[in-house]
This record gives C-alpha cells, sequence and structure tokens, in this order.
C-alpha cells in the first residue's frame, strides 16, 4: 500500500491528539509529513514530540507541499470554512474538525449579539460552499464527529438494526467544566457556545443514528423538521452573584454556556441533546435510546470498567485519568482507552480508509452541514422563544 501524506493544520489540543492517532495507523500507511501552525514553537513542539519532518507558520505553504494528501483542519471554528475552501481549492482531501462551520461574524467582539436569522443564513451559505466546493474538486469533505464513530455508538447502531425496531425517543448529552482553548470564549472564533461546541456530538450522533434507520427502513434519510431551543449564561445568573464559581470556566465573553434543544424528526420521532459548561465531575457523554422493542444506555466517558481510589491528589501523579476531570483524589473512573472508547482512533483510520479506497467515510460533509443547520435554527429558535421548523 502507498504513502498517505497528511498535513496536520494547528497544534493545539485536537492536533495532538490526532497526531498521536496517525502514529498508530502506519501501517496504513498513513504519515503525518507536514504541520502548519501560527505559533512556530507549538509546531515545533509537536512536531519534534512526533517525527513531523517539515514545519510551517503559514497553512497556505502546507497546501503547496506535494506529498501532502489530506489536510488535517485542527484551526479554531472560525477558520474552518477558509482552510477547507483553500484545501480543497488545492486538490487536497480535507478533514474537518467538528463543527463544519458557522457563523462567525466579521470578526468584530459582539459578533454573539448578531440576530440569529442573519446567522443561520451566513452559516448554512458556508456549509453549503464547503460541500459543494469539495465535490467539485472532487475531493473529500470527511467530517471528524468523533461520536459516529465511537464503539459505543456503533454498538447502538448495530442493536437498532438487529431489533428491527424504531427509534422513538433519543436524549443526548455532552457536559464538562469548560473548555481550555481560549478561542472558544468569544462567538466570534467559536460561532457561539455550549451548543456548538458540545452539543454538536450528541446532535451528530442522533442525526446519524436516524439517518441510517431512515436508509435501511424507507430507503432515504430520517431528518429533522422543527427545533425547540432555550439556551441559558449560567455562570452569569444571579445564583453565583455572592459566590463565584471555583472549578468551572467563568470567563465567557458573549456565548452561552448551557443549551437544551428538542428535535422533531420528520417521522414524529423526537430527541432531547443538552449542553453545559457547568458540569463538574469529568467529562460527560451518553446517550439513551427510547425504541419500539428495546431501550439502550451509552455512558462512554464514564463507566465502570475501572475504579480508583487515590486519599490525595498527588498519589496518581501525572498519570491521566479522564478528560476534564478536576481532582485525582477520592474515588474515579479511570478511562482505560479515551481515544479508542471517544472514537478518535477508528474515525481517523476511517478517513484514511476512504482515501486509499475512494469511497465516503461513514462521517461526511453533508453531516457537518445538517449538524450546523439544526444549531442554528435551535439559536434562532432560542432567540425567538418558539419553534422553528426546517425545510428539507
Ligand atoms: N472532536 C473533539 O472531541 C474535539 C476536541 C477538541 C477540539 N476539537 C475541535 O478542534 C478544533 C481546534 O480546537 P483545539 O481545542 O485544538 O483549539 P486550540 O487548542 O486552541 O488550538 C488551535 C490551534 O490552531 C492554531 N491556529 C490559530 N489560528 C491559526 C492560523 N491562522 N493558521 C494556523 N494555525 C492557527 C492555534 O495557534 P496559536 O497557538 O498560535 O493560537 C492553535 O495551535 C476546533 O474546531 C474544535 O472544535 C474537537
Amino acid at each position: 500500500m502507498g504513502k498517505t501524506g497528511i498535513g496536520i493544520i494547528g497544534a493545539g489540543f485536537a492536533a495532538h491528539f490526532h497526531a498521536r492517532m496517525y502514529h498508530e495507523l502506519a501501517a496504513l500507511g498513513a504519515e503525518v509529513v507536514a504541520i502548519a501552525s501560527r505559533t512556530e514553537s507549538k509546531a515545533q513542539e509537536l512536531a519534534h514530540r512526533h517525527g513531523i519532518p517539515r514545519v510551517m507558520t503559514d497553512y497556505r505553504d502546507l497546501l503547496r507541499q506535494p506529498d501532502v494528501d489530506i489536510v488535517d483542519l485542527c484551526v479554531p471554528n472560525y477558520l474552518h470554512h477558509e482552510v477547507a475552501m483553500a484545501a480543497a481549492q488545492a486538490g487536497k482531501h480535507v478533514i474537518c474538525e467538528k463543527p463544519l462551520t458557522g457563523y462567525f461574524g466579521a470578526g468584530e467582539e459582539d459578533a454573539g449579539h448578531t440576530p440569529r436569522s442573519h446567522m443561520l443564513e451566513v452559516a448554512l451559505k458556508s456549509a453549503d460552499e464547503m460541500v459543494a466546493t469539495a465535490a467539485q474538486r472532487g475531493v473529500k469533505l470527511m467530517y471528524a464527529e468523533n461520536w459516529v464513530y465511537a464503539p459505543a455508538i456503533q454498538k447502538v447502531r448495530a442493536l437498532v438494526a438487529a431489533s428491527g425496531g424504531t427509534i422513538l425517543d433519543l436524549r443526548g448529552e455532552e457536559s464538562h467544566h469548560g473548555s481550555a482553548s481560549s478561542y472558544a470564549r468569544h462567538w466570534r472564533y467559536t460561532g457561539g457556545g455550549a451548543l456548538i461546541r458540545l452539543g454538536s456530538h450528541p446532535i451528530g450522533a442522533m442525526l446519524h443514528l436516524k439517518r441510517t434507520e431512515g436508509m435501511r427502513r424507507r430507503g432515504r434519510p430520517i431528518g429533522v423538521s422543527a427545533v425547540t431551543a432555550v439556551t441559558g449564561e449560567l455562570t452569569q445568573a444571579d445564583a453565583l452573584r455572592d459566590n463565584p464559581p471555583q472549578w468551572l470556566v467563568h470567563d465567557w465573553v458573549d456565548v452561552e454556556n448551557w443549551a437544551t434543544v428538542i428535535l422533531s424528526f420528520d417521522d414524529g420521532s423526537r430527541g432531547v441533546v443538552m449542553a453545559s459548561d457547568n458540569c463538574l465531575g469529568g467529562i460527560k457523554d451518553t446517550l439513551d435510546v427510547f425504541m419500539s422493542n428495546a431501550r439502550i444506555h451509552c455512558n462512554f466517558s464514564r463507566n465502570n470498567l475501572l475504579e480508583a481510589y487515590a486519599p490525595d491528589a498527588q498519589v496518581f501523579a501525572d498519570e491521566y485519568i479522564v478528560e476534564k476531570l478536576e481532582t485525582k483524589a477520592g474515588w474515579s473512573f479511570p478511562s482505560v482507552d479515551e481515544e479508542w472508547a471517544q472514537g478518535y482512533r477508528l474515525e481517523l483510520e476511517d478517513f484514511v480508509r476512504a482515501v486509499q479506497e475512494d469511497r465516503a467515510p461513514l462521517s461526511d460533509g453533508l453531516l457537518g452541514r445538517e449538524v450546523v443547520s439544526v444549531i442554528y435554527h435551535a439559536y434562532l429558535s432560542a432567540e425567538q422563544g418558539r419553534t422553528v421548523t426546517i425545510s428539507s
């Protein structure tokens, strides 16, 4: 099998775990040949750690490298559209971290105060351009939604198919104590708050499951026809005025840190999505599936495969426990193989194989586009205090 050259753009949190995963795909011929990131020292550090031969500070230089087949976007959300479009124009396949795109304004500090109807229009146009340009240039736009690849979600898919039943009610949540990325504080970089950063995961998984069910049962996907949403800034609530939180991120600028969305699917079934930056005790990733003939509960960031106790936070020293855990003292549930459980390894493997085998990945640009549509219709719903319909 020939080599598949990867170019990573960005050198932060996501770039680090992607770079780790590509080592494990070496047997497939995947090799990270270049990294481009804005701050050279951070790119150098990542390159040194993972043996990446070329480092650049301008992503356009990376797009000119002839041995880069796939460009892996690990940059803040506001750059996804620009970089993905440039990569596709350069004839490179694109892996785009979630969310596919969004509304970011023109860099103004109060982008988050823009009317939601305008945001929706701009975000959909951006997503449509990305999908259309990739198709026109004959390259793959691969949407890095790891929940789709999480083994627990894939087992749900298999159980649903085996049962022949109907998914009536989905309830999914991703919550934790807040993002470490400074970009996440501002709408102009992230395109929203907890809903787009965290809620995009359960929304992506629900759309994937209903799309798959629809193809199996009706020969066409089941999509979302309406959303009803409420968002909130809980760390600015009166309840905290005399009692500022110690462990929760609370320096949000113009983004929500709590959201609930009800999805109405076009077959009459429902989904409820929760996303919050106000959750202590490690990241929470759950999905409940209530079916006509079965019921399934997934809890894939916290399970009791391993339970550990330490009387003091120093006992386990630097050993990793689980994402976003505040302390190692007391009882904890160490993740045995987080990158497998979260689907990161299987996701990047599918993307490399999709390029090598010239087939569609399981999670593609169209799924990313649908997630953007649901999220910005939800922002419109929350602004207007009413259910908003989504035209197919
Ligand atoms: N699937 C998941 O579970 C998951 C988890 C985390 C993040 N993500 C996604 O991954 C993406 C990156 O998030 P992150 O947490 O890794 O953010 P991060 O830690 O802040 O890293 C972002 C990186 O992008 C670089 N960058 C910024 N502007 C750039 C430019 N113009 N050209 C090249 N590089 C540039 C930054 O450089 P500087 O250091 O100079 O700022 C930084 O190295 C986001 O889309 C996020 O949603 C996904």
